[in-house]
């Protein structure tokens, strides 16, 4: 099992990403952590230095390129980065937003540590897919978009960055109980707890998965959506869940 000893996470002041951070917070551990809102972002940090971690916070915005990606390399040469988690994400409002910070955050947050990882020889990234991940889903068109492209970016980086010794992986939740889906007014199958969640992601990351799905169901249901005849997936979904 792979003990990470700096690691980076975006999107760390709410849900999935919060309670990473907590999970992962323990002596010797490094924590640089980001997200927007200042007060529940130092109050995860607050926590995690109660639980014995080094953390260093910062207010950003994901798809601030030129600001963050500085950011990224100042933290990078005082605490050399061994897991990065490019988390941040949002499910709604402006398909182009949705895009710029889930596809062109995720850019971001990855690309300035590619050169120094490979540099090292080391290093572990971690993709935020989703379950919308694996084809285009009515009921969140941009959504299904930012996701399945990540999902591509890992697929992509994964056999290009082997050889250099870094490993990717590349995450897709079904639904977890996070403030990003309180507002969804719908029934979400084999919704999970996000502690349950973490603990799933953080184990697999640790065990060095380059996929980690879950809960199985929704794996199995959503990776055959992804492979049958359009027509039929098409129906089946007309039949699902729809935002109002
Ligand atoms: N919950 C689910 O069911 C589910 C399922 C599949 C995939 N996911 C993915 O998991 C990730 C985390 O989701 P979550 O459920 O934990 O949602 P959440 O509770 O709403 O947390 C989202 C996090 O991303 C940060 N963020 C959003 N936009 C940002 C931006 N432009 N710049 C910097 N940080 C930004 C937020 O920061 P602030 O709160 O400070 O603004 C927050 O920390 C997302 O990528 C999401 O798509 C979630």
């Amino acid at each position: 099992m792979k003990k990470n000893k700096t690691i980076f996470l975006t999107g760390a002041s709410s849900g999935i990403g919060r309670e990473l951070a907590l999970d992962y917070a323990a002596p010797g551990v490094v924590l640089l952590l980001t997200g927007r809102d200042t007060g529940r972002l130092e109050e995860v940090g607050n926590l995690c230095r109660q639980k014995g971690a080094h953390v260093e916070t910062c207010t950003i915005d994901v798809t601030e390129r030129a600001a963050f990606e500085k950011k990224i390399l100042d933290w990078d040469d005082q605490y050399p980065i061994d897991l990065l988690i490019a988390n941040a994400g949002i499910s709604g409002g402006d398909l182009y937003k949705i895009i710029d910070i889930n596809l062109g955050g995720t850019f971001n947050t990855v690309t300035p540590l590619i050169p120094r990882m490979i540099a090292r020889k080391s290093g572990h990234i971690v993709l935020m897919s989703s379950m919308a991940g694996f084809r285009g889903m009515p009921n969140a068109p941009a959504y299904s978009v930012s996701k399945v492209a990540v999902r591509a970016y890992g697929d992509a980086l994964r056999p290009l960055l082997k050889p250099e010794g870094i490993l990717v992986s590349t995450i897709f939740p079904g639904f977890v109980r996070t403030p990003l889906t309180d507002v969804n007014n719908f029934t979400m199958p084999f919704l999970m707890d996000v502690e349950k969640a973490a603990a799933l992601i953080k184990c697999s990351i640790e065990a060095g998965k380059s996929s980690i799905a879950f809960p199985w169901q929704m794996h199995v249901f959503c990776w055959l959506l992804g492979v049958m005849p359009r027509a039929v997936g098409d129906w089946i979904l007309s039949c699902g869940p729809q935002k109002h």
